[in-house]
């Protein structure tokens, strides 16, 4: 990955999904925050007023902004299954959903990505499933998703074609709508391959990219349906900028995979579009990868932690219906969701990193993020991306905190009542402590 820093922007190339660009100029990422604050009290904290005006005016004011007004949770075929997913991997996931407890824990949505598509529209220009692996049509596997107190999502693309080579939706889309909206989608996952520019003359792939995705969510509007509608154009085009106005969540980034590497760079890179996601609205920086093999157990715990951290969408991308213990444990930790899906809406953000190691010194590489949460408690990430372990303090000014305060482990689910002015912890190679710290009466 090649960095370029200018003046005011950070705009990184990344080869699965071309070139995004992170401006933090003007945003509301780049008001003084938390920890860069100093000693202000979180009851005054600025992203604490900005939630709480955002809530109280432009979401409610929208026929359906009052869906995912904390950030969606359920399940997504992509990452395990790719192109192999069939209706009957949906019926036994919505079924594991229930019974492993990942419905009581908060998990919803139950979307089939890309793939579920026959290679041609019918005689009538509808999408049609693909006959061999979805044979008893999209309408009878969301019936029995909506059964089970689930709700059902959908993968199509604003372009010619998926990204998998599936009929897309370009010159379509209102039927779409109509379609999912009779077949009872819930939510849309709406990707950005194949999208032919030149049928745009004098519009810069941006201007296309928000014209598309509002004619979408137009046509979604119209079939009266509350549809979740999720965005996925990979961060390319600054959506958090704009597509809080049609979407409910979107993309900030190219495809995660299993690994360390690549879910560390997506998640700790969301830091200043953090003051974009409000209550309706949300950045994805995409699915979990938690379960699927590719990180040990220390790892997936901090995948989990700094996506809670992030306010980010909680998409399971394992295979439910054959989960180890380990594994349902990181998934459905209560004290982590709940800091993700605080109803105040605030993404967390970095107060703290260690010096970026130099020339001849050993690499140190921490971070400190912290997330307000209603009641005036704050979650806090002590995280150590460094493979040795490490011993990492927080001082409770960073955070707006005074002693004494009640500090919660979230992994550990253990209250201790905190008397001195900061903490210290040990934290494991590429591991995480994730802690809610509020005033000392929350130990009682
Ligand atoms: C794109 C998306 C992925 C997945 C695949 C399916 O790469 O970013 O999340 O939907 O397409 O082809």
């Amino acid at each position: 990955m090649i960095r370029i820093t200018y003046r005011r922007a950070s705009c990184r190339f990344i080869l699965t999904a071309g070139f995004v660009c992170l401006l933090a100029a003007k945003s509301p990422a780049s008001t003084p925050r938390g920890g860069g604050a100093g000693k202000a009290r979180t009851a005054q904290h600025p992203s604490r007023r900005r939630a709480a005006a955002a809530s109280s005016t432009s979401v409610q004011a929208k026929p359906f902004g009052r869906l995912a007004l904390t950030p969606p949770m359920g399940w997504n075929s992509w990452n395990h299954f790719a192109g192999h997913v069939t209706a009957r991997v949906l019926r036994q996931t919505a079924d594991a959903m229930v019974a492993s407890g990942m419905k009581a824990a908060g998990y919803r949505y139950v979307v089939v990505d890309d793939t579920w598509l026959a290679h041609h529209r019918d005689a009538r220009g509808r999408l049609q499933p693909n006959p061999r692996r979805f044979a008893g049509g999209i309408q009878a596997l969301a019936a029995y998703i909506h059964k089970r107190g689930l709700k059902f999502g959908i993968y199509e693309d604003a372009g010619l074609q998926t990204c998998a080579k599936y009929p897309g939706s370009l010159g379509h889309y209102r039927q779409d709508a109509r379609t999912f909206a009779g077949w009872g989608v819930d939510y849309l996952k709406f990707d950005w391959c194949n999208v032919p520019f030149k049928r745009f003359p004098g519009l810069t792939p941006a201007q296309v990219a928000h014209r598309l995705y509002r004619r979408m969510h137009q046509a979604l509007l119209a079939t009266g349906r509350p549809i979740v509608f999720s965005l996925c154009e990979w961060g390319l085009y600054t959506p958090w900028r704009w597509a809080g106005e049609d979407g409910n969540l979107w993309r900030t980034t190219g495809d995660i995979n299993d690994t360390w590497a690549r879910m560390s760079a997506i998640g700790f890179h969301q830091n200043a579009i953090a003051g974009y996601a409000r209550a309706g609205h949300w950045n994805d920086p995409d699915m979990l990868e938690v379960g699927n093999g590719g990180m040990t157990p220390t790892e997936y715990r901090t995948h989990m932690s700094l996506w809670a951290m992030l306010a980010a969408p909680l998409m399971a991308g394992n295979d439910l219906r054959h989960m180890p213990a380990a594994t349902l444990q990181i998934l459905t930790n209560r004290d982590v969701i709940a800091v993700d899906q605080d109803r105040l809406g605030i993404e967390g953000h970095r107060i703290w990193r260690s010096a970026r190691p130099r020339k001849g010194q050993p690499a140190s590489d921490q971070e400190i993020w912290v997330k307000p949460l209603a009641g005036g408690s704050e979650a806090v990430g002590l995280f150590n991306r460094d493979t040795a372990p490490v011993t990492i303090r927080l001082h409770l000014w960073q955070i707006g905190m005074r002693a004494p305060a009640c500090v919660r482990d979230l992994w550990m689910h253990r209250n201790q009542v905190i008397r001195s002015a900061s903490l210290a912890r040990q934290v494991a190679g590429h591991g995480v402590v994730m802690l809610r710290v509020g005033p000392h009466a929350e130990c009682n």
